[in-house]
């Protein structure tokens, strides 16, 4: 449609120049309408800000349209200073045409508090509360600022494959690609007569090939959707969800350690700064759900408190053997507090020991590194007494925002740790050419994006970072 100019535009008085004498024509849904059968005050949001316009309607052919919360329409008219709280300027409307009804008895998404499971089940409307918009602007701009960040550093973006044939993270949690109407995923000749003549899947990680691309490149990242058939049913975990995965040659542990914190620290800073009126919103609406909670459970500080807190406390780093030392001498494990051992040293750490060290030892995010070797990927570099050249960089309330290491480059102890975690040698012949042409020391890590979403905007599920959330039984739309 012609002519129209985006509210954000408006709002940001972007049209200070415009020719007041010539009317403005804007687009958008009705978020509410009140007024009397003089007066009626119509809210508007066309999704390019989180503010809405007011448009004004006095002429009796206007008040007379079926106007409710729902319908899209497109209004003409002047912009004049709005004598109203809360906007400067207001639409005084001299045309409406409505394209679109939204019947008031049959339209879910009223003006009114809607619980997050019914804002769910009606996930293709949802965009439109404010809360969801607000959330899918800071997504976008999130995705935005990860490429501003790679490309002003000198990274190239090398997309890596959806379907492949390997299972990068090795934990056979993959979901089966076939056009085979019958067929036994134990058994890999069986896929001989499928479409690719091999057993494929849905990639659970792009890092393997994203590897090639940096020993050629040197500084690399892949971001796409990832899947993972666990069967984890947690407000932190998606089956399809999007990770972006930069990969480094001649960068060491550290070095990856310091891209990570600096990685979040744009990323967060830059969101807070340029999208505050979103980001603001999010905060008030994260308070107002915190005060319904027991005081004892609420969080000690504002979303954007806690935001700007992260962009100044340096991330505390830690080796997994003194953090396993720490929560064996706290009080939560001399009380029994830890539903999970913290005991022998091996044991993986659960996210209530990561919560224990984010928010209650150190008050900030936490990287911890040099995890036992037997407890991670095999592609990770082995180092002293046991362990690899692993981090997971630990946020509060989420846990595990980042997972990454430095890559095993000696071709020795890399086919003898693919032997002991049962990956063959022969299907990832490519994987192994990397170390036995021009192999150099290399690193790499994969951020959760949803994590980041979550964090960032203080939503307390990842089902609601992402337009339709698929998880275990999960796939409504
Ligand atoms: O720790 P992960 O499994 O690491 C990898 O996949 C490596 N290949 C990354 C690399 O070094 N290039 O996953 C990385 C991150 C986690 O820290 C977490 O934030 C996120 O991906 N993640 C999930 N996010 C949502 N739902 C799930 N089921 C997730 N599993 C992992
Ligand atoms: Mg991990």
């Amino acid at each position: 449609m012609k002519n129209i100019t985006p509210i954000v535009s408006i709002i940001k008085n972007e049209n200070a120049s415009h020719d007041p004498s010539v009317p403005i024509r804007i687009s958008g849904w009705v978020r509410h309408v009140r007024g009397s059968a003089q007066v009626k005050f119509v809210s508007v949001n066309d999704g390019s800000t989180f503010h809405n316009l007011q448009i004004v309607l006095e002429r009796e052919e206007l008040l007379a349209l079926p106007i409710h919360t729902g319908v899209s329409l497109v209004a003409t008219g002047h912009l004049r200073p709005s004598p109203g709280k809360g906007q400067t300027l207001e639409l005084s409307a001299e045309e409406i045409q409505i394209l679109g009804d939204a019947p008031p008895e049959e339209y879910p998404i009223q003006p009114k508090k809607h619980s997050m499971e019914f804002l769910r089940e009606n996930a293709h409307l949802r965009l439109r509360t404010q809360t969801f918009s607000s959330v899918f602007r800071v997504r976008h701009y999130l995705n935005f600022s990860i490429h501003r960040f790679f490309h002003e550093r000198g990274f190239y973006h090398i997309p890596t494959p959806i379907i492949t044939a390997s299972d990068a993270e090795g934990a056979g949690e993959v979901f089966t690609v076939t056009t085979l109407k019958e067929f036994n995923t134990k058994n890999v000749d069986s896929f001989s007569a499928d479409f690719f003549g091999r057993k494929t899947n849905l990639t659970v990680s792009g890092q393997l090939e994203a590897e090639t691309a940096a020993l050629s490149l040197s500084k690399v990242y892949t971001f796409g959707p990832t899947f993972r058939a666990e069967n984890s049913n947690t407000s932190r975990h998606l089956s399809e969800f999007w990770m972006v995965e930069p990969e480094m040659a001649f960068y060491e542990l550290p070095e990856d350690m310091e891209l990570a914190e600096e990685f979040l620290k744009f990323l967060l800073g830059s969101l807070i700064h340029d999208l505050p009126d979103d980001m603001e919103f999010l905060s008030d609406r994260r308070e107002k759900e915190q005060a319904e909670k027991p005081r004892e459970s609420r969080d000690s500080m504002s979303l954007l408190e806690k935001l700007n807190f992260i962009l100044t406390s340096p991330f505390q780093k830690i080796t997994y053997t003194d953090a396993l030392q720490i929560l064996a001498s706290s009080s939560m494990a001399k009380k029994k507090k830890f539903q999970y051992p913290v005991e022998p040293w091996g044991v993986e750490l659960q996210s209530e020991h990561e919560r224990y060290l984010v928010e209650k030892e150190f008050n900030r995010p936490v990287i911890l590194t040099d995890f036992p070797e037997k407890s991670k990927a095999f592609y990770m570099k082995r180092g002293e007494n046991g362990t690899v050249r692993a981090m997971d960089v630990l946020f509060p309330q989420i846990g595990e925002i980042i997972g990454g290491s430095q890559r095993e480059d000696n071709i020795d102890i890399l086919k003898e740790k693919m032997e002991s975690f049962g990956i063959s040698a022969k299907e990832l012949w490519w994987y192994l050419d990397t170390r036995r042409f021009g192999g150099v020391p290399h690193a790499g890590f994969g951020l959760g994006f949803e994590r980041l979403v979550q964090f960032a905007t203080g939503m307390n599920n990842i089902r609601d970072v992402i337009l339709f959330p698929r998880a275990p039984g999960i796939l409504r739309f």
